[in-house]
């Protein structure tokens, strides 16, 4: 198991600030996630595999290396389509898969109600998307469901972490890398990270 990953950015904190205040609109909010999602491209694919390849320059051939696909971006709806849109615009070439949950009310856990996956999962390299990582329920419970239909090679990305979320993210799936902008302090009785942003989903789409 290695330690989760914790930026502090200093270009990143700088957005961080902008998109936890409260007064920040729905169209800046997406902006700055999507810009912040842009900035932790690098840090979230730093070791992705590459293939040897040669290319003809004006001058003469060079060996380089490009990407070895396949490679599966993973938002967990419906905050996760907010990461979405950054990552694409450095990855074009990633396939999306969508898992959506909701809370099962007699069990209190989080249960799939969609899940659309391109093929190839279980060669791919999956990036799962969250801006929030709070109780870690949903992170385990979208990694459980894409180890189930075949992902091997898997890693988490989300903007704010919470402790109690890494810890049950950790140990229910060690074998996951964790990627986060930012470690605050806890979770409030309501399951809300503090000091946080709020509810990242409402503030993305405007639904507050
Ligand atoms: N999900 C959110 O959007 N915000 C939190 O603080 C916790 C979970």
């Amino acid at each position: 198991m290695s330690a989760p990953q914790i930026l502090n950015h200093p270009v990143i904190d700088d957005y961080m600030a902008k998109l936890r205040y409260k007064e920040c609109s729905p169209e800046d909010f997406r902006r700055f996630v999507r810009q912040i999602a842009m900035l932790m491209v690098p840090y979230a694919t730093s070791n992705l595999p590459t293939r040897s390849c040669s290319v003809d320059t004006p001058l003469e051939t060079a060996s380089t290396r490009v990407l070895d696909e396949p490679l599966i971006l993973c938002p967990i709806l419906r905050a996760g389509l907010g990461l979405l849109d950054g990552f694409l615009t450095l990855l074009p070439q990633a396939s999306v898969a969508h898992i959506g949950l909701a809370r099962n009310e007699e069990t209190l856990t989080p249960e799939p109600y969609y899940f659309n996956c391109p093929s190839r999962l279980s060669e791919a390299e999956v990036i799962v998307l969250d801006p929030m990582l709070a109780t870690g329920g949903s992170a385990s419970e979208a990694i459980s469901e894409l180890k189930k239909h075949g992902a091997k090679k898997l890693r988490f990305v989300c903007i704010v972490a919470a402790p109690e979320g890494l810890d049950t993210l950790q140990s229910n799936h060690p074998d996951v890398p964790i990627l986060a902008a930012n470690l605050d302090r806890g979770l409030n009785e309501h399951g809300y990270i503090l000091p946080g942003l709020g509810d990242a989903g409402d503030r993305i789409f405007g639904t507050e």
